[in-house]
């Protein structure tokens, strides 16, 4: 037994239960309801950010989570933390003490280093006497090193009042090495729909820290949403929702003061390291993961960096190279990672739709997206043009937003169909966003509008991803119900199954 288990032990009447026996507390902790009084864990805990040497991890304080401030009122907390390389504890390999503060909505954020490359591990919180639940995670392969296959789920929109997080659900069964979320975590808003199955407290929109901070504890007390974090880490991205519906850049005209509690609040409530803590109107989100020589993940914003002179009303407007969604230092910064090679698959994990989806071409119509890579055209170009110029051998866009699974070949120049296939983009439909699809909606279809576009389909769920040197598969999953509690009510299928081959740019 650690030192650190000892003590521990001495604090905690749950872990002297679990030690008459065995230290394994891990089991002690998870078989247990979750609902004593007091317990200041109940949102769970999460990890992510891995690298080769460590990793972030997470957990809330809030034994009150439906309260504002979670119950915790204005007490500094010591939140003890370790890391094992078997659930029952018995290696611990990494131990620490991080203070659970009311600025920070006593949330925790934990970085071991010095950590085994490559390699699973098990981690668990303990404060005011309460063991958290045990969460799995994992190490980066070492640089250099060539893993056999990566295996990593995406996921995006999951407005609560909605459904259930059926898709996190069983993307814990799936056993992933990586989660990407790629924005709307949460809804600022409530649905509006009259067929919500669950509803948000109190507020029509929030717009403060305090509500920011609800918000996000509401969305976490989900079972299935909590089994996701706590089975894998997380590469998180935030889209329009977790600030305000369609916000961009600094010209949208959103309030400094809202852009700083909703980044805030985001930060608090994510596995992100204490260096991406906000300390102004703005958040340090676009950043890099290698995984050994097989993948490099490039996790992208193209909301705070976003600018244009108005909106996209003519063909000169959405065309205009000054318009971008990534703005001029992040469009460098990924253009030079694009250019580093010596990796398989390079992964572009965005937010909003990156092929094209005007049907007749844009020269035509120009009636474009506002919220897409189809407004910002030359931002695109650049872009592809750049992965082009730069040989990157098999470039995969990851996107989310638009709560339907697309699959689509992307070309050079979409207003040419000779022009080449240069890579690959895949679109998760969302956890719940839309409810369950309807007599009404439109089954899912192989559409036609356009050369660039395989398939699109109308069902919640997410997208399973594995590569290896030799090609990368995606599996659209679809759950038969985001309405019904019970996730033993629910079915997962696969839709459809696209492929990439290494060096063959475009969808199988
Ligand atoms: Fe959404």
């Amino acid at each position: 037994m650690t030192k650190l288990n000892r003590r521990l032990f001495i604090v905690s009447g749950l872990a002297a239960a679990g030690a008459v026996t065995v230290p394994n507390l891990a089991g002690a902790a998870s078989s247990r309801p979750r609902a004593a009084a007091g317990d200041p864990f109940g949102l769970g805990v999460a990890s992510g950010e891995p690298r080769s040497d460590g990793m972030v991890l997470w957990t809330r304080l809030a034994p009150k989570p439906l309260d504002i401030g979670g119950g915790m009122g204005d007490r500094t907390v010591a939140v003890e933390w370790e890391v094992a390389t078997d659930e029952a504890f018995g290696n611990v390999v990494a131990s620490g003490t991080e203070q659970a503060v009311p600025g920070e909505g006593h949330s925790v954020h934990a970085e071991p280093k010095g950590l085994q490359a490559g390699a699973e591990f098990f981690y668990r919180f303990r404060a005011d006497g309460f063991i958290s639940p045990v969460g799995r995670t994992r190490s980066a392969p070492a640089a250099g090193s060539t893993p056999s296959s990566v295996k990593f789920t995406m996921a995006s929109c999951q407005h609560f009042e909605e459904g259930w997080y059926h898709a996190h659900h069983f993307m814990a069964q799936d056993d992933p090495d990586l989660v990407l979320f790629l924005g709307d975590y949460m809804y600022e808003k409530q649905s509006g729909r009259d067929d919500t199955v669950r509803g948000y407290v109190d507020f029509d929109e929030v717009d403060n820290l305090a509500e920011y901070r609800l918000r996000y504890a509401q969305t976490k007390l989900d079972p299935g949403l909590k089994a996701a974090h706590a089975a894998a880490p997380w590469l998180v991205v935030f889209d329009d929702h977790e600030l305000a519906n369609n916000w961009w850049g600094d010209g949208s005209g959103w309030p400094a003061t809202r852009k700083q509690a909703s980044f805030q609040a985001y930060w608090e409530n994510m596995p992100l390291p204490k260096a991406m803590k906000p300390t102004s109107p703005a958040i340090p989100l676009y950043r890099r993961f290698q995984w050994g020589t097989l993948a490099r993940f490039h996790m992208m914003d193209t909301r705070q960096y976003r600018w244009k002179q108005a909106p996209s009303a003519d063909c000169d407007e959405i065309r205009r190279e000054d318009r971008t969604l990534t703005g001029a230092a992040q469009e460098q910064w990924l253009l030079d990672g694009l250019a580093q090679g010596g990796t398989r698959w390079d992964l572009l994990g965005q937010q909003v739709f990156f092929a094209s989806r005007d049907d007749d071409g844009a020269e035509s119509t120009c009636d474009l997206s506002e919220d897409s890579w189809d407004g910002y055209q030359a931002s695109r170009r650049r872009i592809t043009q750049g992965w082009v110029d730069r040989q990157v051998r098999n470039p995969v866009v990851l996107t989310g937003d638009v709560h339907r699974h697309w699959a689509n070949s992307l070309r050079l120049d979409y207003f040419d169909t000779d022009s080449p296939y240069v890579g690959a983009e895949l679109v998760t439909s969302s956890v719940t966003s839309g409810g369950d699809p309807g007599s009404s909606d439109p089954p899912p279809d192989y559409v036609e509008n356009g050369p660039h576009l395989n398939y699109v389909g109308n069902q919640r769920g997410y997208v399973r991803v594995t590569a290896n040197a030799s090609e990368l598969s995606a599996e659209f999953m679809r759950v038969s119900s985001v309405s019904a509690p019970d996730p033993v009510d629910v079915t997962l299928g696969v839709h459809e199954r696209f492929t990439v081959l290494d060096g063959v740019p475009g969808l199988r």
